[in-house]
């Protein structure tokens, strides 16, 4: 066969509705038109293409849609394109001689003149494109990539599929050959895996979406993140009222705005695909990032690929003789300069003794909560074995009834104020005695869960003031603690060692907490 035209052109210009009233013109396109054809034996299929978006680009010559119906190259009475599986089996496969006529016909077809005269290679880029089952997963980032093509040929397979030499021939023959899976399961033919990859692809050519941000910040865009969910009006709708649910999307204030939504990004992520969690690369996260990566159970360690999973848990019984090590270890890193190793060796010999855990692994009044890593990492400062303990924290609950306190609970500074309950009855008070992570895992948002996870267990004992204090020079440690929702509630001195140091007081009210995040 020879010459075929188009047999369908689905996107002619005529079908296309004009612009609503009042909507924005798409923007001029930036270059020549994406050359998109599609061979296949049902070409009616293609007609959705004709619709919306795409039909609409195609009608402001944006793209440049032809779909063919592979049955003009058969060459007998019957049209026939498929023939049983050589060593037998079941289905039918389609024919390469077939196929080849059809795929060197098409493939020769021009792209767009200007493309072609712009490209080094004289003719642009041109993909085959053979959508199976079988093929490489077809990600946005593939779709960015075929975006940038000139030419993109579809050969939609039915049956079995296409005989494997189809793809080898062209590919020997130096055509770029692109077999995509549009996901992990089994369709009837190609033709319904090609709309959905020419509707990525073509709404990503310059000029196709009216409002090109739309592409910035969705789902599988430039952040690795799923987007995060949207509302509109009215704002409340069946009892769901988002100006309860997130007060802040509707107080104008656009930097907390997309810092929250940026927040609610990463925490759907890793509810939803914590596969991508894994791939976000650490010199794109900032340490709010870090934070609402480390709520949700993920930190990020400097040196390391990409995050990795924390596992924050109740200390155990089998976790003394580790955590008298760990607060032995860490206790020095959040010391004023001027402390010397006597004072400091002092206080730890007092006050983080194995006979002090023991006593607080024994206190239901104390929450004594562990971090450890889900998987073995390397980071800057060293190898980070899973399960070895990074850090720990401890809340001291004051007993609501005045009987005698858990053993280490300091006296409650004057600044803290301690609310009613929800339900009006009386409230609850306690110290959160004690964050601490290894200097490994400095700034990977360790102390952020361990924050996040006394603030909630905090809420779950009924607590409605915790407070804590810290050396009043700490300004990191004061700032990981406001970004936990905490705030200054005045000072105290503490006694370390011997030396009188000035702290600052800092509180929140878990039960308004618990819901922020
Ligand atoms: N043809 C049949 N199933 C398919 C899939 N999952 N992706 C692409 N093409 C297909």
């Amino acid at each position: 066969m020879s010459a075929a035209a188009p047999s369908v052109a689905p996107a002619a210009s005529g079908s296309v509705a004009p612009l609503p009233a009042g909507s924005v013109a798409p923007a001029a396109p930036a270059g020549a038109p994406l050359r998109l054809d599609v061979i296949t034996i049902f070409p009616d299929y293609l007609r959705a293409l004709d619709l919306s978006l795409i039909g609409r680009a195609a009608g402001e010559g944006l793209i440049d849609l032809h779909v063919h119906d592979l049955r003009d190259w058969a060459r007998d009475r019957h049209r026939t394109v498929d023939d049983t599986p050589l060593g037998g089996g079941a289905g039918m496969v389609m024919k390469p001689d077939v196929w080849g006529e059809a795929l060197d016909e098409v493939l020769a077809l021009p792209a767009d003149a200007a493309a072609a005269r712009e490209s080094a290679a004289g003719r642009g880029r041109r993909v085959l494109v053979v959508p199976t089952p079988a093929g490489r997963v077809f990600t946005q980032r593939t779709a960015e990539d075929l975006a940038r093509a000139d030419h993109l040929v579809f050969a939609c397979g039915r049956y079995e599929g296409i005989d494997a030499r189809v793809a080898e021939h062209y590919r020997a023959a130096g055509i770029e050959v692109a077999e995509l899976s549009i996901g992990d399961y089994v369709l009837s033919g190609g033709e319904a895996a090609a709309l959905v990859m020419i509707e990525a692809i073509a709404r990503l050519r310059p000029g196709v979406l009216g409002n090109p941000d739309s592409v910035v910040e969705e789902s599988h865009g430039a952040s690795g993140l799923l987007e995060q969910e949207v509302y509109t009006r009215p704002v409340a709708w069946r009892g769901l009222d988002v100006s309860r649910a997130w007060p802040a999307l509707l107080s104008g204030d656009h930097a907390r705005v997309a810092r929250q939504r940026r927040d609610r990004a990463i925490a759907r992520t890793i509810a939803r695909r914590p596969d991508m969690i894994e791939l976000l690369r650490p010199d794109t996260l900032d340490a709010a990032d870090r934070a609402a990566l480390a709520r949700g159970g993920w930190a990020v360690l400097d040196g390391a690929a990409g995050p990795v999973e924390l596992v924050v848990r109740p200390a155990a019984e089998a976790d003394l003789a580790d955590l008298v090590d760990l607060a032995a270890r860490t206790f020095p890193d959040a010391c004023p300069p001027f402390l010397t190793a006597e004072q400091i060796a002092r206080h730890v010999a007092a006050h983080l003794t194995p006979g002090r855990f023991a006593d607080w692994l024994a206190d239901p009044r104390v929450v004594l909560t562990v971090a450890a890593l889900g998987r073995d990492a390397t980071t800057r400062g060293g190898r980070v074995a899973s399960g070895e303990l990074i850090g720990y924290s401890a809340v001291l609950i004051e007993p609501g009834d005045g009987g005698a306190p858990p053993p280490g609970l300091d006296p409650r500074p004057d600044g803290v104020t301690v609310p009613a309950a929800p339900d009006g009855g009386a409230g609850l008070a306690a110290e959160l005695s004690k964050v601490y992570v290894d200097a490994r895992l400095r700034g990977s948002g360790t102390a952020a869960a361990l924050l996040a996870q006394a603030v909630r267990a905090a809420a779950a004992a009924g607590v409605t003031a915790l407070w804590l204090g810290t050396y009043g020079a700490n300004r990191r440690a004061q700032r990981a603690y406001r970004r936990a929702g905490f705030a200054g509630a005045g000072s105290r001195t503490y006694d370390v060692g011997g030396r009188i140091c000035h702290d600052v007081v800092m509180a929140l009210n878990p039960q308004e907490a618990a819901g922020e995040h």
